[in-house]
């Protein structure tokens, strides 16, 4: 454990290793359409859906937020959505963040979102304020350089839809240094088949 007693957590929706390789495709696209512009890309092993960000813990609560991802996924059956649309955060004039985004194809999603705020409201984890809008990162920009032509270039890329099946929840540890996060799996929480 690098910082003694804290731990940044999240939950969040792995992808099947074929979304992340079409996510990842599309980043080298879009870097070879915009080669001068400078962005931290989200690499393959951080790429993932969140559904609840905490940030810093104490390292012995982690396990209360175990009891309520586990509390959430109880008796909650696998569901599909859909990976598609390209967007930029907060807008394409001022693109921070280069997204795509999730469609709630069942209404699943906000359902289960919902319960894992409600449980970790239980534990004592505040509920999250912000308007919960599923994406994956797929770069964070902090340079002008190069930035609108990024969006734009994103935005007219498109991504073809694709159904994933979500299984299951995991619970991450993310790691901060000068190279950028490292993220580690420490549980994983089935839905129902
Ligand atoms: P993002 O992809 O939109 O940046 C780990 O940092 C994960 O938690 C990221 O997927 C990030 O979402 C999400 N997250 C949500 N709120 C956050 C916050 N206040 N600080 C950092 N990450 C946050």
């Amino acid at each position: 454990m690098t910082n003694s007693g804290e731990a940044r957590v999240f939950c969040a929706i792995d992808l099947p290793r074929s979304t992340k390789k079409r996510v990842l495709d599309h980043i080298a696209r879009l870097r070879g359409l915009v080669p001068e512009a400078r962005a931290s890309w989200t690499r393959e092993q951080n790429l993932h859906l969140t559904l609840k960000f905490l940030g810093e813990i104490p390292t012995e609560r982690v396990h209360n937020f175990q009891l309520a991802i586990s509390r959430a996924v109880g008796g909650f059956s696998h569901f599909p959505v859909a990976i598609s649309k390209t967007g930029v955060f907060p807008r394409p004039r001022d693109p921070r963040v280069l997204w795509i985004g999730i469609m709630d194809l069942t209404g699943a999603l906000a359902r289960l979102h919902l319960r894992l705020e409600t449980e970790s409201e239980k534990e004592g984890f505040p509920k999250e304020k912000r308007r919960f809008h599923p994406h994956l990162t797929l770069a964070r920009l902090r340079h002008h350089e190069g930035a609108r032509e990024l969006a734009q270039a994103h935005e007219a890329l498109t991504f073809p839809a694709e159904e994933i099946v979500v299984n299951d929840l995991v619970l991450i540890r993310s790691e901060l240094s000068s190279s950028g996060s490292t993220y580690t799996t420490i549980s994983r929480h089935a839905l129902k088949p």
